[in-house]
């Protein structure tokens, strides 16, 4: 005869640590990053120096420069990967 579970309490596994949802970056997506900043973002203006802007800073430029650059989100993640992993 199987054993009821019922009333326990359900067990549910509780991760110590939050998985990490980003693609890890790199040195090879920090060379990536570079590269494709230096192509897709000095059409319009000259490049901005990295340190000019904070990881928040560079998060709505970067979506905004996407649509003007006509990049895809692989690519604006590697050049915000570049941009905001530089600064430390
Ligand atoms: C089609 C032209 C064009 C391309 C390509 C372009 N930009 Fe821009 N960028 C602009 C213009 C115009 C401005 C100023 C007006 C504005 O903010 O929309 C600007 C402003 C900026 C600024 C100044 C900060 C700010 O808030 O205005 C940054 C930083 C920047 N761009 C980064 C980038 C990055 C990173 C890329 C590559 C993904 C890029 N740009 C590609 C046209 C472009």
């Amino acid at each position: 005869m199987m054993q009821s579970a019922k009333g326990d309490a359900p067990v549910v596994a509780v991760p110590l640590e939050v998985p990490e949802e980003k693609a890890e970056v790199t040195a090879e997506v920090l060379a990536e990053g570079k590269n494709l900043y230096g192509t897709n973002c000095a059409k319009c203006h000259k490049l901005y120096d990295a340190k000019s802007f904070t990881a928040e800073e560079w998060t709505p430029i970067v979506m905004r420069m996407q649509k003007k650059a006509r990049i895809s989100d692989e690519q604006r993640e590697k050049i915000y990967a570049y941009l905001t992993t530089t600064q430390m």
